[in-house]
């Protein structure tokens, strides 16, 4: 048996526009999911039958990782499902970790770069921001540009990405969870149909990848006004793309004036709202207050890492 564990992620930044190619800043959270894999008589998800449709994100890991035997893979979440925190990207990079080291051939970049394709496949477009800062940890930088601190690069179609390691300071974040599900794969869609025929949303766009450039400086520098202006800027362009929800904006009105700066963070759409701060009980009481739930993060965890290898194997009888 092998088993991986990999960070969940909260976006700082450049959600949305980072499929476009445009730039992203993203930081590891301590809320984990780990995946065992152990041969076994069938292929199965937690001692159940794999299906594709149910298991999409497993399973598609397989197609790109895996051709051995028939394999189990139990999986153990501490990342709330569809909160935007990347609990999709923590189970693919957590599973295409522990295939990989199961075949004895386990290396961060590949792990990154499989981990890619599998949400892009099954969300139908994906930008590398959640795959990559699990697999990597601490924060990431994807940006159009190579600079200081390149990791690796990955493309698709027209979108190159290159992948930067970016140091995370001791910062406050409080994510405010809406406990609405929402599924990245059409909020991904309905953007790209937006900014296909509104300039002001192409404008967006744009927009946001200068905001991420001045984030990614104002975090070296630990500038938490910038940081909190900036977020409240990147949330009211999200909001214009669309991919607001009213519970996230109970969430983030009651965190604006009590914080340096709020924003929603992943896809949007209910999920999760992320706001900075140097007073977490206050801001979690608000959060409480407005109808969330309040999960305090520490912020720059290690990326994806094996757990433990050995040899089990397990009988489904
Ligand atoms: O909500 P999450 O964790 O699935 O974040 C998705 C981030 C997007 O930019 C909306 C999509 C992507 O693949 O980059």
């Amino acid at each position: 048996m092998t088993t991986c564990s990999a960070p969940g992620k909260i976006i700082l930044f450049g959600e949305h526009a980072v499929v476009f190619g445009k730039a992203a800043l993203a930081i590891a959270i301590d809320l984990r999911i780990s995946s065992s894999v152990t041969k076994s008589d069938s292929y199965s998800v937690n001692g159940h039958p794999m299906r594709k449709k149910h298991h999409a994100y497993v399973s598609a890991s397989l197609d790109e990782a895996w051709n051995g035997p028939p394999i189990n893979i139990d999986t153990e979440s501490e990342i709330p499902s569809g909160s935007g925190l990347g609990s999709s990207a923590a189970v693919t990079v957590s599973c295409v970790g522990a295939m990989l080291a199961e075949k004895g051939i386990f290396e961060p970049e590949s792990v990154a770069k499989k981990a890619y394709e599998v949400e892009n496949r099954v969300q139908g477009r994906a930008s590398p921001i959640d795959t990559s800062t699990s697999t990597h940890g601490h924060g990431i930088l994807v940006s159009p540009e190579r600079s200081d601190d390149f990791l690796w690069r990955i493309e698709k179609g027209e979108a190159k990405w290159n992948v930067h390691h970016c140091e995370v300071p001791m910062l406050n974040f409080v994510v405010g969870y809406t406990g609405i599900h929402a599924a990245t794969g059409p909020l991904v869609a309905r953007v790209k149909r937006l900014v296909d025929t509104d300039e002001k949303a192409a404008q967006g766009i744009e927009r946001i990848g200068e905001i991420v450039t001045d984030g990614a400086t104002a975090l070296r520098k630990g500038d938490k006004q910038k940081l909190g202006a900036l977020m409240r800027e990147n949330h009211v362009i999200l909001n214009e793309l669309g991919v607001g929800h009213p519970s996230l904006e109970k969430l983030v009105a009651a965190c604006n004036g009590i914080s340096f700066g709020a924003k929603l963070t992943g896809a949007g759409g209910g999920g999760s709202m992320v706001a900075l701060t140097d007073d977490i009980g206050e801001v979690s009481k608000a959060i409480t207050k407005a109808g969330g739930k309040p999960i305090v993060v520490m912020v720059g965890c290690e990326g994806v890492r094996i757990e433990s290898t050995g040899v089990r194997k397990r009988s489904n009888a």
